[in-house]
């Protein structure tokens, strides 16, 4: 049970985090613990395990929280416009410098910058950023003044920065800066009870959305899901639950309209409401040859069985609905967002 002070910090804060487990909830009493302070957090854990989604719990329950939250990905940054993004550059500082720009610090100037993937910063931009921790000054390229800048720092990094700092490639003192409270994020597979928890969440929320008539998983369905060792942690979780409520064919959602990977895609056995589409489930990467982005990917894939259902009904609405598993209602509105 956790204490009630927790239990209303959540609410208050935290409300997006689900999980109940021991190490989840660790994770948070640390963030409630620091969040009113102005200390440091480093946020480890693997891809997909919640990391940001602890730092604007951190940010929301400071009293930053009316300021601007900052995230920075330094893995995304080229190493040679890293020094500009994050501190800013005078006008002319460099050929295509016309104008003067801030910088990601003096943007999150009274709020918060989360660096993410501190780990990927190369070595050369470790130093100018201790720099910055130390002086709570940036200098932007091409200036020779110091500015101040008033900003919590929150990091987080998938990597194991201990080890790195063993192999000479993170500063160590860097590292003793950023990780005045470390926060280490467990991995989903590691706590079973929040995966069933979060799936049933994500059920709901895919199903209000698109209006499907989906109720949750039968147990067969939780087995799996608490088998498979979610490298992609609690993204992946996501993902594959909101795939199988738009493929759903039944109200309750069984191991096999999961899709699991590695385990067998038998999504298309059982009642065929639509024999159109008898074909195994299709992998991800053939959802969409040219994007990653997920949501534009099952777009597509909603238009195509759409598409199908009405070619089978002859174009008559309500049998394709029928077809669908939706009703009359929700495929006219998704016909007329996929006209507009
Ligand atoms: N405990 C949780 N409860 C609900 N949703 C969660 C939880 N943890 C993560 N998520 C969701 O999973 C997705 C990934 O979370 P987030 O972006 O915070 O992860 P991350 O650790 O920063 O990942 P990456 O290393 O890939 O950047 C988000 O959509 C987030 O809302
Ligand atoms: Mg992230």
């Amino acid at each position: 049970m956790q204490p009630s002070s927790l239990t209303s910090w959540r609410s208050q804060f935290a409300a997006d985090i689900v999980g109940e487990s021991p190490a989840l909830v660790e994770a948070l009493e640390t963030i409630q613990y620091v969040a009113a302070s102005d200390c440091t957090i480093l946020i480890t854990g693997e891809t997909g395990s919640g990391k940001e989604l602890f730092a604007r719990a951190a940010h929301r329950a400071s009293t930053r929280r009316g300021r601007a939250f900052i995230p920075v990905n330094c893995a995304a940054i080229p190493e040679t416009l890293l020094e500009s993004e994050l501190f800013g550059h005078i006008k002319g500082a460099f050929t295509g410098a016309e104008r003067a720009r801030p910088g990601r610090f003096m943007s999150a100037n009274e709020g918060t910058i989360f660096l993410d993937e501190i780990g990927d910063l190369p070595l050369a931009a470790q130093a100018k950023l201790l720099r910055v921790l130390e002086e709570r000054t940036v200098c932007p390229v091409g200036a020779d003044t110091e500015v101040p800048v008033d900003v919590r720092v929150i990091a987080a990094t998938h990597r194991n920065l201990e080890e790195m700092v063993a192999q000479g490639t993170f500063r160590a003192d860097l590292y003793f800066r950023l990780a005045v409270v470390p926060v280490s994020l467990p991995a989903l597979r590691d706590r079973a009870a929040d995966i069933i928890q979060i799936a049933e969440l994500c059920v709901a929320r895919v199903r209000d959305r698109i209006g499907r008539n989906v109720e949750g998983l039968d147990e067969c369905a939780k087995a799996a899901l608490v088998a498979y060792a979610w490298p992609g942690n609690v993204r992946e979780l996501a993902h594959l639950i909101e795939r199988a409520v738009l493929l759903a064919r039944r109200p309750r959602l069984s191991a096999a309209d999961l899709s699991i990977p590695g385990q067998k895609a038998t999504f298309a056995r059982g009642t065929e409401r639509l024999p159109a589409i008898t074909a195994p489930a299709p992998k991800a990467e053939t959802l969409s040859t040219e994007t990653l982005d997920l949501r534009a990917a099952l777009e597509n894939l909603e238009r195509d069985l759409i598409d199908r259902a009405l070619a089978k009904a002859g174009g008559n609405r309500t049998e394709a609905a029928a077809l669908l598993g939706l009703n009359r209602t929700t495929l006219v509105e998704k016909l007329r967002k996929y006209a507009a």
